[in-house]
């Protein structure tokens, strides 16, 4: 692993061997489950796009790929529930089956209402697809991942897509960040 990617703020968690061989796993079980079918995945932007790129490559059936990217109302690191589409679907999805990509599940609200809203466009199925669970914050408790890549600690996680201010999408492993207050 190339030094710079590593310093003393950062104690790796997953590392890129670990998060690989996982992917591939979900890629093969999603393969399985979908056998005959064509679904979309759904990436949820900015956090899931490495994942994405790893899991669409594993995934040996005719997929179509789409982005969302949704925020949060209210204060930036805590979730409220409250879900704004700031990118919405290129297209209609009626009749669908949806697999929704995320990078982590932590109080489950941002999904729970993705999940609902794309529902409620008359998909045929809505599954969800994470790289990380971490179920300890979790507000929703009904919230059902299909495909999980990793149970994490109640721990600010960054990597493989997940920021800290932006920082960190890029590190080819999953980390924990020591000191939040230094990014
Ligand atoms: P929630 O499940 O609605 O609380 O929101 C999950 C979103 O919060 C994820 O898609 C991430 O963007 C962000 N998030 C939650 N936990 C972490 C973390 O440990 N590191 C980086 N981002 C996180
Ligand atoms: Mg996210």
């Amino acid at each position: 692993m190339p030094a710079e990617f590593t310093n003393s703020n950062l104690e790796v968690l997953l590392s890129n061997e670990q998060i690989t061989t996982r992917i591939k796993e979900l890629g093969a079980e999603i393969t399985n489950d979908y056998a005959g079918q064509e679904p979309i995945l759904i990436g949820v932007l900015k956090g899931a796009f490495v994942f994405m790129a790893d899991l669409a490559r594993s995934i040996n059936l005719k997929i179509s790929i789409e982005f969302m990217a949704v925020s949060s109302y209210g204060k930036a690191q805590k979730s409220s529930g409250e879900v704004k589409i700031i990118k919405d679907l290129d297209v209609a999805v009626e009749g669908k089956d949806l697999i929704v990509v995320e990078d982590i599940v932590d109080t489950g609200l941002t999904l729970s209402y993705l999940l609902q809203n794309l529902q409620s466009r008359g998909a045929k199925s809505v599954r969800l697809a994470t790289l990380l669970d971490k179920p300890e914050p979790r507000i929703n408790k009904d919230l059902k991942i299909n495909y999980c890549g990793f149970q994490v600690p109640n721990k600010f996680v960054v990597g493989y897509g997940l920021d800290a201010a932006e920082r960190y999408r890029n590190l080819p492993f999953i980390a924990v960040v020591r000191n939040p207050e230094i990014v």
